[in-house]
């Protein structure tokens, strides 16, 4: 997709942070816009802050699969065609393996992963249908690296990235016209660590300090970022300075690069 002028763009999670970010970040560029969100106020507040673009707003939750399968198949009656889909909508919960609970691990699964996983089957035939597609789904750096605390969210965001990657292999095999990408954004100053669920021994209140100050980069930025990989078909697209460290710590030092967080978590997560 060299040219996104016209083009009709699902968003989900576009209520807040990132999805509220590339819904402005797509209009400038003038796609007409499918945006969801299970929260309602948010996203009526992205939608009054677009001017002069085709948007239309849906309630979605993307842990609801037969939701998700009707929603596509109202956004392609509504607007004719598909042609970008971007599974952003996302939840994060810190809690020890020991700790958390079934239902908050199945929570996040529900959500990061399987929301993405039926976001990415529902519409795959209208972007096919489209001639010129593109699926986008949004992992993390945690789906490059695993990290104390955040199992649960390293299990949907390394299952996005497995996913995301044989999909994009299987579209060019069968030589299907959809092009796919994985985003793994690095702290990014959202309402992600305010909306967590937290594990009952955590402290909520330091945590959520802390990523504060280790978010280093605006939605804003990510989302320009997002719209440059997709532009230039990227299958991983890296946002912030940190994902790109991340990146290349993965590469130096493969399964070595446990101790280097083991370190930085003893002094951050474990005092
Ligand atoms: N902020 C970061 O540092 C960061 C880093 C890496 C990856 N990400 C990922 O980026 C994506 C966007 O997160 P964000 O940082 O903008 O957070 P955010 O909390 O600001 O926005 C997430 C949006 O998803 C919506 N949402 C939550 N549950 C939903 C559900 N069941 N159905 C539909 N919508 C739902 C929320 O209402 C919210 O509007 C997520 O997938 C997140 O995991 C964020």
């Amino acid at each position: 997709m060299k040219d996104l002028t016209n083009k009709v763009a699902v968003v989900t999670g576009a209520g807040s942070g990132i999805g509220r970010a590339l819904a402005n970040a797509l209009a400038a560029r003038g796609c007409r816009l499918a945006l969801s969100d299970v929260n309602e106020i948010g996203l009526a507040e992205t939608v009054a802050g677009l001017k002069e673009v085709e948007v239309r707003s849906y309630h979605l939750d993307v842990s609801d699969r037969d939701a998700i399968y009707a929603h596509a198949d109202a956004v392609a009656a509504d607007f004719g065609q598909v042609n970008l889909v971007i599974n952003n909508a996302g939840v994060a919960l810190s809690a020890s393996i020991r700790e958390m609970t079934d239902e908050d691990f199945k929570w996040v699964m529900d959500i990061d992963f399987w929301g993405v996983a039926h976001g990415t089957r529902a519409f795959l035939p209208h972007l096919i249908a489209s001639g010129d597609g593109h699926v986008v789904n949004v992992s993390s750096v945690f789906g490059l690296i695993g990290v104390p605390k955040q199992s649960a969210y390293n299990s949907a965001k390394f299952a996005v990235r497995g996913f995301t990657e044989a999909l994009r292999q299987e579209m060019k095999l069968e030589e299907q016209p959809v092009a796919v990408s994985c985003v793994h954004p690095g702290g990014i100053r959202t309402n992600i660590a305010n909306a967590a669920r937290m594990g009952k021994s955590e402290n909520a209140a330091a945590q959520r300090k802390g990523f504060d100050k280790m978010a280093m980069t605006t939605p804003e930025k990510a989302a320009a970022t997002i719209v440059k990989g997709i532009l230039k078909d990227e299958s991983r697209i890296l946002v912030g300075p940190d994902a790109w460290g991340i990146e290349a710590i993965n590469r130096l030092l493969g399964a070595a690069y446990q101790p280097l967080v083991e370190r930085f978590s003893r002094k951050n997560l474990y005092r």
